[in-house]
């Protein structure tokens, strides 16, 4: 079960403090969708409001068309799930996930069986007798989830849950929670300010930046089309080349910025004239290492970071500017080298301020 979730004109204030300007936003039935930001950046106010916990300054919230604005949390539909697991430390497991359900006044008879569904969910059924203490951070972390799920809401709401973890069980939760979202048909709203998190689990990440939506859209969206530059520099890893553009243009009539000592083609005409600056974004591993002088630029490799997979070439350009340029291994430059950088103009691109 899932509903379609709407935000209009969402908006909250603490005085002085804007905590998250008006703001629209529509996660479908069933999606997967994640807020993504810096700190204090208002995703927990997002989250909040939705959830009912906190209440909006002005606009509306909508659940399958119906306004819930106000609405009390506990009748929304609505499960939350925390970073701190806030499970019942005297408590069993099982005692834990039933607490809800209970609340809820639901027969014994369908508590039963509503928490064996749900502990077998997170392949913690045979944990059930204990109490949290006796449990990993991860297992807790679960439990935490299989509360949520007990009672079955149509959208969970999950704030960093996975952000007290460790790097290894962290990866190993993120594709447990992908495999529980396609189990359980509802509808997500994941925050964190874990870029790669983002990434792996998203059908689509709403990038946020001081108290607003930065952009939205699908993971392949936010890293090959950013909208701004902070988009740019908040997703991946960006080469920004700033420069104005040329009085000339290139061979085949392309417009060219002079930048990172070099002279560089723009993937589309742009309309102010000579003199006029602008950014353009160069993923890492857009660029091929090419002899010096016959590529866009050059630069000195300054550094060489092994990846594991690849390696990543660091180069001070000649007017001081640094790139960074992922490598497949075995290639044959070195740190002292000098070389030229070529790319296809495409898969680079122009940013706005
Ligand atoms: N109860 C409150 N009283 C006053 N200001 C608040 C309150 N709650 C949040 N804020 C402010 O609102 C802004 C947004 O906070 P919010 O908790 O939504 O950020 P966040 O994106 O969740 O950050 P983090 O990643 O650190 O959790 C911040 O500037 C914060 O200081
Ligand atoms: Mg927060």
């Amino acid at each position: 079960m899932s509903a379609k979730l709407e935000a209009i004109g969402l908006a909250k204030s603490y005085g002085e403090t804007v905590a998250l300007q008006p703001t629209d936003l529509t996660v479908q039935a069933g999606e997967f969708l994640t807020l993504l930001g810096p700190s204090g950046s208002g995703k927990t106010t997002l989250l909040q409001m939705i959830s009912g916990l906190v209440a909006p300054t002005s606009g509306r919230i909508e659940i399958d068309g119906r306004d819930v604005t106000h609405v009390e949390p506990g009748r929304r539909g609505i499960g939350m799930v925390f970073q701190s697991y806030a499970l019942f430390p005297h408590m069993s497991v099982w005692d834990n996930v039933a607490y809800g359900l209970r609340m809820r006044r639901k027969k014994p008879a369908e508590v039963r069986s509503a928490v064996d569904d749900a502990l077998n969910m997170v392949r913690m059924s045979e944990y059930a007798q204990r109490f949290p203490k006796e449990l990993s951070g991860g297992q807790q972390q679960r439990i935490a989830l299989a509360r949520c799920f007990a009672y079955r809401p149509s959208v969970i709401l999950l704030d960093e849950p996975l952000g007290a973890l460790d790097k290894k069980l962290r990866e190993h939760m993120q594709s447990e929670i992908r495999r529980l979202h396609k189990e359980l048909g509802a509808t997500f709203v994941y925050v964190t300010h874990d870029q790669d998190e983002a990434l792996t689990l998203s059908d689509r990440i709403c990038l946020m930046n001081q108290a607003r939506i930065e952009q939205v859209g699908t993971p392949v969206d936010l890293y090959d089309r950013p909208a701004t530059r902070f988009a740019a520099g908040f997703i991946g890893h960006s080469n920004l080349l700033e420069g104005a553009l040329a009085d000339t243009r290139g061979p085949g009539g392309e417009a060219i910025l002079l930048a990172a000592g070099g002279r560089v083609p723009l993937p589309q005409p742009v309309a102010a004239g000579a003199g006029a600056t602008h950014c353009l974004l160069v993923r890492p591993e857009a660029p091929r290492l090419v002899e010096p002088k016959s590529g866009f630029v050059d630069g000195k490799i300054s550094d060489i970071v092994f990846f594991g997979s690849d390696t990543r070439v660091q180069l001070t350009m000649l007017d001081g500017s640094r790139l960074t340029v992922r490598c497949a291994r075995g290639q044959s430059a070195s740190v002292g080298d000098t070389v030229g950088l070529v790319w296809d103009p495409h898969r680079t691109m122009l940013l706005r301020a």
